[in-house]
């Protein structure tokens, strides 16, 4: 038990001889994480050849490996990229099986690289650094493409419209040294597209598909 404790106190005098962890202008830093994209999705209705179908649709969420990298202008300000792997949306019915195809529309894959500048409080004496963000996001949407049993009953030509948006954020740094650290944060970003399609030769579209998105990251940093 004495050997525990001298080890325990070892290990917390450790702890506290960290050197001041606060990040400093100049620093690179890079973050490896899981990034989950939530859209509280909500839509206009779905029109065909003119025709009000009565009913918009529905994004699903997913999770990808995220990456970020940051740039420190100053000791409180830095400039942080967004980037990730591809991500993949179910699009859905906002009503259960309107076309007797079941409730899937299709998927659509996207990718949200956004730019932000973050503010940090740098306190120097604390392993936590938390920061808030502002930033722009652009959204390139592609392969569009439309479950079998919509194509099987004349459903073609599905696209979506790119995104340009508002992104603001909250985070925080954990530092476990003076190189590494643990992430965590919660950004909201600001994307809205439109759609459009063929049913039979007949255009079709929706107009407005809010794909508002809380995405949260997990992540794992180093400091350069
Ligand atoms: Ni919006």
């Amino acid at each position: 038990m004495k050997k525990f404790t001298s080890v325990l106190a070892i290990f917390a005098s450790v702890c506290a001889a960290q050197p001041a962890a606060a990040f400093n202008k100049g620093d690179i830093i890079a973050r490896v994480g899981a990034t989950n994209v939530n859209p509280s999705d909500s839509s206009s209705n779905i029109f065909v050849g003119g025709a009000d179908l009565g009913f918009g649709v529905t994004v699903d969420d997913n999770t990808q490996i995220g990456l970020n990298f940051a740039y420190f202008l100053t000791d409180k300000l830095n400039i942080e990229v967004l980037a990730a792997t591809p991500f993949t949306h179910d699009v859905g019915f906002a009503v259960n099986d309107p076309l007797s195809t079941g409730n899937k529309l299709g998927e659509v894959s996207q990718l949200p690289p956004t730019v932000t500048l973050n503010y940090y409080f740098n306190n120097p004496d604390n392993a936590l650094q938390p920061y808030i963000g502002v930033g722009l996001n652009y959204t390139f949407i592609f392969d569009e493409e439309l479950s079998s049993s919509n194509e099987a009953i004349g459903l073609s030509d599905f696209s979506l419209d790119d995104s340009t948006g508002l992104s603001a954020q909250i985070g925080v740094d954990y530092m476990i040294n003076d190189k590494w650290f643990l992430n965590g944060s919660f950004r909201w970003i600001d994307i809205d597209t439109d759609a459009k399609f063929n049913l039979n030769g007949t255009e079709g579209f929706v107009s407005s598909i809010e794909i508002d998105s809380i995405v949260t990251t997990v992540s794992l940093g180093y400091r350069y």
